[in-house]
């Protein structure tokens, strides 16, 4: 078995760079380094991705919502992720369960109990070895996504879109969720250098090491 790490954080907490970092700079401890993310990462997950993030309000529910982001994880899990662990790699994962935790219930106000039951379906128990939590303030990282949407047009999505106080209530489901688990989460100040914020999660992942 390899390892699986995920990376969460509110919108524009800087995930994807740090992925990409962290890929680079621990490659050589690895015999492959897969980077992949939810949603979206198969056929069918972006066909998902499109109908879970479109911008256009089509009266989607809570829980329509999650079990969207649970089938598209249950497909990643058996078309990359686990394929990818069997090989003996370290798998990086741009957003995982933690995710739904703090979008659809602290965000949304899903149960924590039916979330639970959900993920453990979608996910047939797999956990992450490590969630690094980039901690942002969002409205800092809500002015980030904006900026990269006027340059990028067409990557704004209803999350992107919804209210200061929804996300203010994901980060603190987040911060909640790292709090209960200490030793399998690595928070980080998402407003340090992106290259401050890399060591410290390479550092740790060169700590782990190779299963
Ligand atoms: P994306 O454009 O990938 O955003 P980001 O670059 O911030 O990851 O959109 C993913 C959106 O989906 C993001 O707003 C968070 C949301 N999401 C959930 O609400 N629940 C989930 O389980 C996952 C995986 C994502």
């Amino acid at each position: 078995m390899g390892r699986f790490i995920t990376i969460e954080g509110v919108e524009g907490s800087g995930k994807s760079t740090l992925a990409k970092r962290v890929a680079a700079e621990v490659s050589h401890l690895f015999p492959e380094v897969v980077l992949t993310r939810e949603p979206g990462a198969t056929a069918i997950g972006k066909e998902i991705r499109s109908l879970v993030l479109a911008e256009k309000e089509q009266g989607l529910t809570p829980l329509a919502e999650l079990f969207l982001f649970a089938a598209d994880r249950a497909q990643h899990l058996e078309e990359v992720v686990r394929p990818a662990l069997s090989r003996g790699a370290l798998v990086l994962c741009d957003r995982f369960v933690d995710s739904s935790y703090a979008y659809q219930g602290y965000g949304r106000g899903l149960d924590m109990t039916l979330l639970r039951d959900t993920m453990r379906l979608a996910t047939g128990g797999l956990i992450a070895d490590l969630v690094v939590l980039l901690d942002l303030d969002p409205e800092i990282g809500l002015d980030r996504a904006r900026a990269r949407e006027s340059e990028d047009p067409g990557k704004w999505t209803r999350f992107e879109a919804d209210t200061l106080e929804f996300h203010r209530r994901i980060r603190a489901g987040f911060l909640e969720l790292a709090r209960v688990e200490p030793t399998r989460f690595l928070v980080v100040d998402a407003t340090l250098p992106p290259e401050d914020v890399a060591k410290r999660v390479t550092e740790r992942i060169a700590a782990m090491g190779q299963a």
